[in-house]
């Protein structure tokens, strides 16, 4: 039986939701399945031309059984060309929710955009709004403009198919116009190549369970860049490898990028990833941005309690301690989020007006933001 906050849903109770949550997807679904919609609708004008993408105030919800799960709720960010945007936080925060959603790729029907706009930047002072591009025409832009590296490869190759056959295809669809087979074989070489498998001719022929975990990563990342996509989207791209593959994976990712002028948002839960391949750093908490910054601002300044309690939560080459810092308590239930600060009731340096509405954001530079009471104070303070 479902489950709520407070105890058990009746069926009844469940019913109802159920055909509520129906009505309002297929609403969102209709709509985003139209075919021959003018460009129009869903054209629109970077902020700044020299961001690749830029989110700004999505809001993504699943509409589930049990209530609406608002696991992005008001993330705004930006991905500057060429650069490497590092995204952090609590496992469930929504960072792999936020990135799906620029593909386009949400459990549906449950999940949807209720709202914000996601810019993505084609060239040419030409961008789109992910939240508004009808599903046509998502395949265009998918592996051509916005890749994504899965986190789990085993999960994300096909089992049945051999290596050479799944990439061939992959290069078939974006790109394969005039080229015949021999072409685009060729080209799938390459790239096992570029990825680093030496016997790329036997991978070729391989099927996904040939292969050790540190090649099926690099076969994904080869996948992923076949057709040298201007965002890249790497989602725990080495979580599931040892530390050395893990190294060799980051530099390649990292040359790739600067051979192709990519831009990367890079998710992770490993700060030292974070600090050796980030230029800029987003710290999320319950579906939200808590602060952001350059990834300098963000080290040597960390300014919200989580981040505070998250850095310190990280060892420290030299320096002994009896245990490592942990965050007490947990995240709140992502389907009843409090109308304070989500973070209040873990918090140890509250204040009197955290009770307040949700904090608004505050710039402590013109690139480190955060969202928290205690600048408010400060800033308060400096103006007496
Ligand atoms: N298909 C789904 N149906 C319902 N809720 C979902 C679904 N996918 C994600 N969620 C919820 O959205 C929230 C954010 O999930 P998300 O996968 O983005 O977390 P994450 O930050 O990537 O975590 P992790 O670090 O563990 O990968 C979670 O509370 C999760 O339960
Ligand atoms: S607003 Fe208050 S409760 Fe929230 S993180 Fe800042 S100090 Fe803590
Ligand atoms: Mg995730």
């Amino acid at each position: 039986m479902a489950k709520n906050q407070d105890g058990y849903l009746s069926a009844k109770e469940s019913r109802r939701i159920s055909k509520e949550n129906r009505r309002i997807t297929d609403q969102y679904e209709k709509r985003r399945k139209r075919r021959n919609v003018p460009e129009s609708e869903y054209t629109t004008q970077m902020k700044d031309p020299a961001n690749a993408v830029e989110f700004d105030n999505l809001h993504t919800y699943f509409f589930t059984d049990t209530g609406v799960v608002k696991s992005v709720d008001g993330v705004s960010f930006e991905v500057p060309i060429g650069k490497t945007v590092g995204v952090v936080g609590e496992s469930g925060c929504g960072k792999s929710v936020t990135s799906l959603s620029l593909m386009q790729l949400l459990q549906r029907p449950q999940g949807q955009i209720v709202e914000g706009a996601i810019r993505l930047n084609l060239g040419n002072d030409k961008a789109y709004d992910i939240a508004k591009t009808p599903a046509d025409k998502m395949q265009g832009l998918r592996g051509n403009y916005i890749s994504m590296i899965f986190q789990e490869p085993m999960t994300s190759l096909n089992p049945v198919f051999r290596i050479g056959a799944q990439i061939d295809e992959v290069i078939a669809l974006h790109e394969g116009e005039g080229k015949t087979k021999e072409d685009i074989k060729k080209r799938t070489i390459e790239m096992l190549e570029m990825v680093g498998i030496a016997n790329s001719e036997g991978v070729y022929a391989m099927y996904p369970h040939e292969l050790s975990g540190g090649m099926r990563q690099r076969v994904m990342i080869a996948m992923a860049l076949a057709c040298n996509p201007k965002i890249i989207i790497a989602d725990e791209p080495t979580t599931a490898l040892d530390v050395t593959i893990q190294a060799q994976i980051l530099d390649l990712l990292r040359s790739l990028k600067d051979r192709i002028n990519s831009s990367i948002m890079l998710i992770t839960h490993d700060l030292g990833v974070i600090a050796e391949m980030a230029d800029y750093v987003v710290v999320m908490y319950a579906g939200r941005v808590v602060e952001k910054g350059t990834v300098e601002e963000i080290f040597a300044h960390p300014s919200h309690p989580y981040t505070i309690g998250l850095m310190a939560s990280k060892p420290v080459v030299g320096k002994k301690v009896d245990r490592l810092y942990s965050i007490p308590g947990k995240v709140p239930n992502p389907v009843d989020m409090p109308n304070y600060c989500y973070f209040k009731d873990r918090c140890e340096l509250q204040l009197p007006c955290c009770s307040g509405e949700y904090p608004c954001e505050i710039s402590l530079s013109p690139t480190h933001k955060v969202s928290c009471y205690r600048y408010y104070e400060e800033n308060r303070k400096a103006g007496e």
